[in-house]
């Protein structure tokens, strides 16, 4: 297995160009089962989650074509409405095929995405917004088996709390329901808007994406249209907040602060100067460390959760104790105890995590444990004094584009071995 060796201590000074937003193109490139007609993609990042998605694409019977970035998908006929257990349980987003498989074909089996080690993570809100759209669902076997005998039928649906998924899923499959679908305490993050701006120009008609109601009205099909995938707003944040665990100072290319909602006022209290520029925004640090701030995982515009690591390796050096709360899901702090084998001092209680700042972290050997908390111990490995080695580091590549090659280009020691 690879692992990441970094030497730390340095100041990182340069450009970083930040990729299409991975939440963003997992769901965009769902969204091609709707249409027998292309969907062209463009700044959709090489990521594993990415290909992983298309092997499963591809099983049902989606055509994909493209390179650097580009990727169009062409589903003229679906194939197979069977989403297998090895597919889907790598990768949550998997399960949004559903609604879409559903929506076209009428049936669909799709495997349940399993236990994960962020939390657990179930998906009844999709299952109760699908039935209530007229689905009839079994589960077994681990798979759920939903049939429509009368097609999808626009319901309204109010989310007992805020699911970026089961928003997302129930959107789309609401495109091709019969009536008019209205989705109240819906997630109101970027990559709903993104999403819903593809579906508009593939012909669907929805309204409101972006609030906490949306609104849409089916329609008999969609077309195939070009969709630039918007900017990733947690690498943004991510990099971003490297600059206060590092110092220097970092120009984000292709990218927009105004993505970051709560996350930029919050770095900059944490004392991040932030410059916005016509294609994104420089960052640097204010003194030699940041303050101590305190944070709460929230859905947007709140602070996000796959930020919350990120926040927290900066947080371990800033000056004072700050405390971090994560409302989102129940096993996000991995990364803590990786962090206090370089020196932090964090205390965890549930979802409460306190964290009073030393001077100087010192590099050590730990372990990757998920996507986000991965990029925690790189930043935190950049700051410290001496060599961390990271290992299972192919988390990392489930998330970030060309992670070594982007910091090397500042100034980052920072080599990927295999073992
Ligand atoms: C999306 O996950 C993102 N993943 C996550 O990013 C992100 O952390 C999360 O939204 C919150 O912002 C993708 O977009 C692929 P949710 P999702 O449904 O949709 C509970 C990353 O690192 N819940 O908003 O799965 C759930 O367990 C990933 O890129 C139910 O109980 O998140 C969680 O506690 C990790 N029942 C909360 O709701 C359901 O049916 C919010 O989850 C659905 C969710």
């Amino acid at each position: 297995m690879d692992k990441l060796a970094i030497i730390g201590g340095r100041e990182l000074y340069g450009d970083i160009p930040i990729s299409g937003a991975k939440n963003s193109a997992l769901k965009i490139m769902v969204a091609a089962l709707l249409t027998d007609e292309p969907l062209a993609l463009k700044n959709v990042p090489e990521l594993a989650d990415v290909a992983m998605l298309k092997k499963l694409l591809a099983q049902h019977g989606v055509q994909l074509s493209g390179q650097d970035n580009q990727l169009t998908l062409h589903t003229k006929n679906i194939t197979s409405t069977i989403a297998p257990y090895d597919l889907v349980r790598k990768m949550r987003a998997s399960f949004n095929v559903l609604g879409p498989l559903l929506a076209r074909e009428g049936n669909a089996k799709v495997s349940l995405p399993g236990g994960c080690a962020i939390g657990s993570r179930p998906v009844d809100l999709h299952l109760k917004a699908l039935t209530a759209m007229g689905a009839q669902i079994d589960l077994e076997d681990g798979y759920v088996i939903a049939s429509t005998p009368n097609g999808l039928t626009g319901a309204s649906i109010s989310f007992p709390f805020v699911s970026v998924g089961a928003t997302e899923h129930t959107m789309m499959a609401a495109c091709l329901a019969k009536g008019q679908t209205v989705l109240k305490n819906a997630a109101r993050e970027p990559e709903i808007i993104d999403l819903a701006q593809c579906l508009i120009k593939m012909g669907a008609k929805i309204d409101g994406a972006g609030t906490s109601t949306i609104t849409i009205d089916g329609v008999d099909r969609l077309n195939g249209t070009t969709h630039q995938i918007l900017p990733d707003r947690i690498e943004t944040g991510a990099y971003a907040m490297l600059v206060g665990a590092t110092g220097g100072e970092l120009r984000l290319r292709d990218t927009d602060i105004t993505l970051l909602g709560a996350a930029q006022g919050s770095m900059e209290e944490a004392g991040l100067i932030i410059t916005p520029h016509d294609d994104g925004f420089s960052v640097r640090r204010e003194g030699e460390r940041c303050r101590a701030v305190n944070i709460v995982t929230e859905p947007y515009p709140g602070f996000p959760t796959d930020l919350q690591a990120s926040f927290m390796a900066m947080m371990v050096t800033a000056e004072g104790t700050s405390t971090i709360k994560e409302t989102i899901f129940e096993n996000r702090y991995m990364h803590a105890p990786e962090l206090s084998r370089m020196g932090a001092k964090i205390s965890v209680d549930g979802q409460n995590a306190t964290v009073t700042g030393v001077s100087r972290l010192k590099g050590a050997p730990v372990m990757a444990t998920d996507l986000r908390a991965s990029m925690s111990l790189v930043m935190a490995g950049l700051g410290a004094e001496g060599q961390t080695m990271i290992n299972r580091v192919y988390h990392l590549y489930r998330g970030f584009e060309r992670l070594e090659q982007k910091l090397s280009n500042c100034g980052a020691l920072i080599k990927r071995v295999s073992e």
